[in-house]
């Protein structure tokens, strides 16, 4: 809290995730907190379909303009390294798993996550969340074979 330039990078990041053209309905919130273990992500959707698994990946334009949000441009990937699941030993900065979802259509997950950083060249503010349409098989080059986006959000500044 002493650093000379602390007060520059924010503790806390805030997405607000929105449908896609066709995903009317659907919606999400992230979290990413500053830890001494990492970045803590908190994540929650709803309208999702019941019992289903979605890929879950930090992409590298905060751009979600497009109507199937292929503005955000493809996993975030600083070091130009494969795709891999979160704790595989090469993955993308941004690549984030799957986030299942409840009977309700409804997900909440907490992790923390050694990978983000949340300053300096790879910080990932500024950068887009995309939640897809389908799971993210954690193999597949170059992005998991996810299918589409169906929510999409620009990560922000939060308030502490
Ligand atoms: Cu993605
Ligand atoms: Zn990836």
């Amino acid at each position: 809290a002493h650093g000379s330039h602390a007060h520059l990078y924010p503790a806390n990041m805030v997405v607000h995730l929105r449908p896609t053209r066709g995903n009317e309905g659907k919606f999400g919130m992230v979290t990413f907190e500053r830890t001494d273990d990492g970045v803590k992500v908190m994540a929650h959707l709803e309208g999702m379909p019941a019992n289903s698994t979605h890929g879950f990946h930090v992409h590298e334009f905060g751009d979600c303009s497009a109507p199937d949000a292929t503005s955000a441009g493809s996993h975030f990937n600083p070091n130009e390294t494969q795709h891999g699941a979160r704790d595989a030993e090469h993955r993308h900065v941004g690549d984030l798993g799957n986030i299942e979802t409840n009977r309700s259509g409804m997900a909440h997950v907490e992790f923390v996550d050694q990978g983000l950083n949340m300053r300096g060249p790879h910080s990932i503010l500024g950068r887009a969340v995309v939640v897809h349409e389908q799971a993210d098989d954690l193999t597949s080059q170059p992005v998991g074979n996810a299918g589409a986006r169906v929510l999409c959000g620009v990560i922000g500044v939060a308030k502490n």
